[in-house]
């Protein structure tokens, strides 16, 4: 959410941070700006409302020239997407400029303060307030003094209650850059002779061969030839380099129109990344060394917490099947914002698992925080190396997905599924699965990509379907077991990218007011492949027959009995029951994409949404 790009280096800044700026724009895209310190030491500020297209096309006429910017791409909190809000934002002198993700919780009372010592605003952002601030203590601070700039952020942000991911450049200091971060995200990028701070690693790839990702409370500051970090809460700090994994060729949409319809048929490949060099044919089971946990420590779980927002939640819902029928755990799942001011009765045979895409949504920081706070050791799924899930965790499990650049997450979701099956599995094996049950497993798993490659293979016949079914009023999507976290999923892809209202429920539930919905123009998604409820759905789907509902059915290959019942069917390999969600949810990816094209919505970065929400 709000994507920060900042660079100093030898190279021109202006192309490089836009360059930055295009690969965050998911991140948010009301507004963005960029500033530069040219080489005579003037600060130059371009900011408009809109796409970064909006921005490109100012800068394309009158580019900025400098080799120390900062840039942002912004998702509104305080004030209306305008020239006016979109940073970065300048201090009182106007020589001081700020990009800021995140959220100040008592800018009133810091814009009270400095309104009293005679400073005036430009915006109605919390960021300008934080700029003023920065440069009112800068002011302060003596012109000799070597740190000025440093220690002037350091004052300023001791003052400040809430997030912050920021980047500061000032047009006295034409080879400084400042960074800081407290509950956003903040990576520091090193390439040859170049720096780089950015919200997500897949902006600085262009250049950087190395990242550190900077702790809560961190404050770096680079020079043209070092930088060092320090830190707000603690006395020594110490940072680790990390390789930068991800290649710029991977966060490139290639020859598909959208990146959802990329991360869609990127599935096989991730469910091979999530699965690759974890299974344990010989024992049947999973390895999962990333847990950090002995087989006695895993066989104390009593209970498990899972919490998780959106998809990822979902992802939940279908592991808390997983690990109840496979490792006979009681589980329960919640959403991470409730979890987090709950006072949920815990003991201390209960873990938590965290599951995020990104590793830097705030509700699931702030639930992991109060769980640790409360003596539970938490375990994390993610995608993102080195986010603050995997950093604040005691253990975990990574996706390997790669990254998922399309608001609507897609092989996250089945990423975060097969992983759960690994660890009931590998909890399952501890209990009371034997070593032949594993393997069946293991096998069954192993078949999921060449599955997953046959759905995407339908892709034409939804995309006809899509025709048909783009104009209607709602969606009704239901599913039972395994298959209630797909219809919740299925619920939540349709509504987010092509606005059409749609509802998941357990198909069950339909009697107990639902069936109020159905009618000629609200069609039901309906998850019945051939697992141990099929029958029940059966029943429940000519409820909707009944009331003249039409009915597109997800089933299994070869069932005959569905056809003749629904209005139109798509079908899926046969599998387990507790793999089908992995199948079946692809084909509801896929009708949501296909009816939001149709539609003429931009898939990719749907109204009023971000990926990566790191505001709670
Ligand atoms: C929906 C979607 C969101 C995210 C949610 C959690 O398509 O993308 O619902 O799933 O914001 O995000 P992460 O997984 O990054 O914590």
């Amino acid at each position: 959410m709000c994507g920060i790009v900042a660079y100093l280096g030898e190279k021109e800044a202006q192309p490089l941070l836009l360059h930055g700026l295009r690969r965050l724009e998911y991140r948010g895209y009301d507004s963005s700006g960029i500033a530069v310190v040219d080489r005579r030491g003037r600060l130059h500020v371009v900011k408009r409302k809109g796409r970064i297209s909006e921005l490109e096309r100012v800068l394309g006429s009158c580019p900025l020239t400098g080799t120390l910017g900062i840039s942002h791409t912004r998702w509104a909190t305080h004030g209306i997407p305008s020239d006016a809000n979109a940073h970065p934002h300048c201090d009182q002198s106007g020589r001081l400029a700020l990009v800021h993700n995140g959220v100040i919780e008592n800018y009133q009372n810091l814009r009270q303060k400095l309104l009293d010592l005679g400073h005036s605003f430009q915006s109605e952002t919390d960021t300008e307030i934080l700029a003023h601030l920065i440069g009112h203590y800068y002011d302060q601070l003596p012109e000799g003094d070597p740190d000025r700039l440093e220690n002037a952020v350091r004052a300023a942000l001791k003052e400040v209650i809430g997030t912050y991911g920021i980047a500061v450049i000032h047009a006295d200091h034409p080879d400084l850059l400042i960074g800081a971060r407290r509950g956003s995200p903040l990576i520091l990028g090193i390439g040859l002779g170049e720096y780089f701070l950015s919200s997500d690693v897949t902006a600085v790839c262009v250049g950087a061969q190395k990242v550190v990702y900077l702790n809560d409370g961190d404050i770096v500051t680079i020079g043209r030839h070092s930088f060092h970090i320090s830190s707000l809460l603690r006395d020594s700090v110490g940072f680790e380099l990390s390789e930068l994994e991800l290649s710029e060729a991977s966060a490139e949409l290639g020859d598909y129109p959208h990146y959802m319809l990329k991360e869609i048929f990127e599935q096989p490949q991730a469910i091979r990344n999530a699965f690759r060099g974890r299974l344990d044919p010989e024992e049947g089971t999973a390895k999962l060394g990333g847990l950090h946990m002995s087989p006695h420590e895993l066989l104390a779980i009593r209970r498990i917490l899972i919490v998780g927002c959106g998809t990822a939640r979902h992802a939940g819902i279908v592991g808390e099947y997983l690990l109840e029928s496979l490792a006979h755990i009681p589980v329960e799942v919640d959403y991470a914002s409730e979890f987090r001011y709950r006072n949920a009765p815990i003991d201390e045979k209960a873990i938590l698992i965290a599951v995020s895409q990104s590793g830097e949504t705030a509700d699931t920081l702030a639930a992991i925080r109060e769980a640790k706070r409360r003596g539970l050791r938490v375990l994390g799924i993610c995608n993102r190396v080195g986010s603050s899930v995997a950093r604040e965790t005691d253990g975990g499990v990574y996706m390997h997905a790669g990254p998922e650049i399309g608001v609507a997450a897609t092989k996250s979701f089945v990423s975060q599924i097969l992983i759960f099956v690994l660890l009931a599995l590998l909890l399952g094996r501890l209990r009371y699965l034997s070593v032949g049950q594993g393997r069946a497993i293991l096998e069954a798993i192993e078949r999921l990509p060449d599955q997953v490659d046959e759905i995407l293979q339908k892709a034409g016949l939804i995309q006809e379907m899509a025709q048909r079914y783009k104009e209607v009023r709602g969606f009704l999507f239901l599913g039972r077991q395994y298959q209630l976290g797909v219809a919740l999923e299925g619920a939540l892809k349709m509504k987010e990218i092509t606005y059409i209202q749609a509802e998941g429920h357990p198909a069950a539930e339909l009697k107990h007011g639902i069936l109020a919905l159905v009618d000629e123009n609200t069609p039901t998604v309906f998850l019945c492949p051939r697992d141990g409820v099929y029958e029940k759905n059966l029943s429940n789907l000519q409820e909707i027959k009944a009331r003249r509902g039409s009915v597109i059915a997800i089933a299994t290959e070869g069932d005959t009995q569905i056809a003749k019942l629904a209005d139109d069917v798509i079908y899926v390999p046969e599998a387990p029951e507790f793999l089908l969600p992995i199948l079946t949810v692809v084909p509801l990816q896929l009708l949501a994409y296909y009816i939001a094209v149709a539609l003429g919505r931009d898939v990719d970065k749907p109204r009023n949404l971000a990926k990566s929400v790191t505001v709670e």
